[in-house]
């Protein structure tokens, strides 16, 4: 299994780099492959206006690394990792550009759209953030924004860990060591309990399966 972390910060060695170090170390340690992409160096052009843009093959004219991004690095992994700074209460350009061009090929005017739709669906995601800004309702549009998008992705969106730092690397004093979390999700971002459900969702009752054993051994009243 491998995860492809996107790293939007163009501070290279700045605190979302941190955490996706340490979700790359938890991802190595639990026996999975990772790639830490840097969006800055890939990815330069602006979505621009498809209509005019597209090659008469109808494939995206922008000179630059995306495509091979998308279509070599990010369609075969498993799971799909954004690693942002809060940038104005949402993500850094970089990330939403990558978002944005993203549309010109899974439309209809792409060749190979379909193998793109099929190839983005049914992946794990997650999201890493860095701010200077404590403040819980700071990310929560981001939050709610990667959350959105891995829904209409069709991806399983894991966690989020966000990390509290302003100068470079800071996020390693951050008392509540988000480098650890981000770690942990890299060794379990392929097996972490995922609860998106649907109403219609095949589930017991009891989330955690040590739940559901104990209830077993306790009779069977005991989850009522
Ligand atoms: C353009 C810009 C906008 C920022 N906006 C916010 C913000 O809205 N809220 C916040 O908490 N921090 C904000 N910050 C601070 C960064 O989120 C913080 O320094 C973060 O740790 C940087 O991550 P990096 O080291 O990966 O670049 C902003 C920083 C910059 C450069």
């Amino acid at each position: 299994m491998k995860s492809v972390v996107l790293c939007a910060s163009p501070r290279v060695d700045g605190n979302s780099r941190a955490l996706a170090e340490a979700f790359a170390e938890g991802s190595i340690s639990a026996g999975s492959e990772v790639e830490l992409i840097d969006l800055s160096e890939s990815v330069s052009g602006l979505l621009r206006d498809c209509r005019t843009c597209r090659g008469e093959d109808g494939r995206c004219s922008i000179k630059d690394g995306y495509s091979s991004l998308l279509l070599d690095s990010l369609l075969p992994a498993d799971a799909w990792i954004y690693a942002t700074p809060l940038y104005y209460y949402g993500m850094a350009a970089s990330l939403k550009n990558f978002f944005d061009r993203i549309v010109c090929y899974q439309s209809a005017s792409y060749p190979d759209h379909q193998v793109v739709i099929e190839g983005i669906r049914g992946k794990r995601s997650g999201l890493l953030v860095s701010a200077e800004e404590k403040n819980q309702a700071s990310t929560l549009g981001l939050v709610n924004q990667v959350q959105e998008i891995s829904r209409y992705f069709k991806h399983e969106f894991v966690e989020t860990v966000i990390g509290s730092g302003n100068r470079r690397g800071e996020v390693r004093f951050d008392p509540t060591d988000p480098l650890a979390a981000a770690r942990s999700l890299g060794e379990t971002i392929f097996t972490a309990h995922h609860s998106d459900y649907d109403m219609d969702s095949e589930r017991s009752n009891a989330v955690w399966p040590e739940s559901r054993d104990a209830a077993d051994a306790e009779g069977p009243y005991a989850d009522s």
